[in-house]
């Protein structure tokens, strides 16, 4: 994008603040619930911490709509290794010099791991990201993180494996403009990768499916829980403190984000159109629809995994937001545009969820979310990087 994002922020703040009601569907600021004196406060916190101390299946019910089938929230899981691409210990470790190699690449600069950097969560910190020839892309990076756990990737969900999604930035020429001959060119010259290759799959070839399958593998070993909110699921009730712990019962009820961030990675793996698609705009992006071809599909995109979500800052698929302003968007139940005279008998003018509602949140409980989705973030950890080979080793 060639606007900087402090300038896109507050036209969006400006746009939002000064947009006429009529705009939106429901009232921007919704009146805030009526906050409680510091006595029901501490009865309130007792009483959370009574419920949330048993099993996960005790909790209080959330509010959660009729028709939706939610999860519970929950430790991560393991994450499988297909039958189709064993993860053994020699692929994962050739996966990984391959995540890092930028000579996988038609420039020979950009690595997987220049957009999802392991010192930034697994991803850039960007708005959007830097492609081929540092061409700004139209979304953000999501982390790379339990990755493995999606039964589909990409914003708009448009492949399903590891495998796939590799195989296509690798030949995406936006992105890493590589291609067969390239990345089998530029391999053959590194005498190490033709020992690992032949190790790992029999013979020396560097062909495009074993690179994509190798940094499969690899990914498929990126996985996190060591975030305080796991250390509380895993039983120490003492490791959230009183706001966090009012923030997971408002995640789970008043605020009602459990109805799609829901189950261990807080994602249903559905698409949604939550009001974000600029229909007809700048900056339009029509998300899933691009995919289906449904015009329900309008805008839609996946609901992200909220697993680190605080260090993995902007948000959303084009990156405008802070945490701040998406919390009062959806405080406001997000928007839903009005068509212009001339989109009102457009098929495709897209309409935002009615599972999002205005939510009446007060001051307090504003704090308390934003201590909660803090929670879910954990301890940088040091990944170095792996040694690759120079020519001519
Ligand atoms: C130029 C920056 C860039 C590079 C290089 C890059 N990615 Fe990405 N990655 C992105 C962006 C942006 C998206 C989201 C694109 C979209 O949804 O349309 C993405 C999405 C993904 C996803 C999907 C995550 C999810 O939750 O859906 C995975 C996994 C991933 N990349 C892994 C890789 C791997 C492996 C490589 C190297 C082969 C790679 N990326 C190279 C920017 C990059
Ligand atoms: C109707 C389903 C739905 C509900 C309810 C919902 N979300 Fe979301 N959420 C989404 C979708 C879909 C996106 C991605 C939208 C996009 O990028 O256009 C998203 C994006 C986000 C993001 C940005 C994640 C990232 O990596 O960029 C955060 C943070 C978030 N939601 C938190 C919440 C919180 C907190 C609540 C409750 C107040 C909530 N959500 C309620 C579906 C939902």
């Amino acid at each position: 994008m060639n606007v900087p994002r402090r300038f896109l922020v507050v036209a969006a703040v400006v746009a939002l603040a000064t947009m006429p009601v009529a705009q939106w569907s429901h009232a921007a600021r919704p009146k805030p619930r009526p906050s409680l004196s510091a006595e029901e406060r501490d009865a309130h916190i007792a009483t959370l911490r009574q419920q949330y101390a048993q099993e996960r299946q005790q909790w209080p019910a959330p509010d959660v709509d009729e028709d939706i089938q939610w999860v519970e929230l929950g430790p991560i899981p393991k994450i499988p290794h297909p039958k189709e691409n064993p993860g053994t210990k020699e692929k994962i470790a050739l996966g990984k010099m391959l995540f890092f190699e930028p000579r996988l690449s038609g420039s020979g600069q950009i690595a997987c791991a220049s957009c999802h950097e392991p010192d930034m969560y697994w991803s850039d910190g960007r708005a959007v990201s830097f492609g081929h020839n540092r061409t700004p892309l139209t979304r953000n990076a999501p982390s790379a993180l339990h990755a493995g756990l999606r039964s589909s990737l990409f914003w708009d969900g448009r492949v399903s494996s590891l495998e796939q999604q590799a195989h296509d930035v690798l030949m995406n020429v936006d992105e890493m403009r590589s291609s067969e001959e390239i990345i089998a060119n530029n391999l053959s010259k590194l005498p190490e990768y033709g020992e690992r290759f032949e190790a790992v799959f029999g013979d020396s070839k560097p062909t495009i499916e074993r690179v994509t399958q190798a940094i499969a593998a690899f990914e498929r070993t990126l996985k996190g829980g060591r975030s305080r909110f796991d250390y509380f699921l895993n039983g120490k009730t003492k490791a959230l403190t009183d706001e966090e712990l009012a923030g997971l019962h408002l995640f789970r009820t008043t605020a009602r984000c459990i109805n799609c961030h829901h189950g261990p990675l807080m994602t249903d793996d559905k698409f949604h159109n939550i009001g974000l698609s600029n229909y007809g705009r700048k900056f339009e992006d029509l998300g899933r629809y691009l995919i289906t071809n449904d015009p329900a599909d309008v805008g839609s995109f996946r609901t992200p995994s909220l697993r680190n979500i605080t260090a993995t800052a902007p948000y959303m698929h084009n990156g405008m937001f802070t945490l701040d302003e998406l919390l009062t968007l959806y405080n406001a139940g997000m928007r839903n545009l009005r068509p212009r005279k001339d989109q009102v008998d457009d098929p495709l003018f897209p309409t935002t969820t009615s599972i999002l509602k205005p939510l009446h949140l007060n001051e307090q409980d504003f704090v308390d979310l934003k201590a909660f989705l803090h929670a879910l973030s954990e301890p940088p950890r040091r990944i170095l990087p792996p040694k690759l080979p120079a020519f001519g080793d």
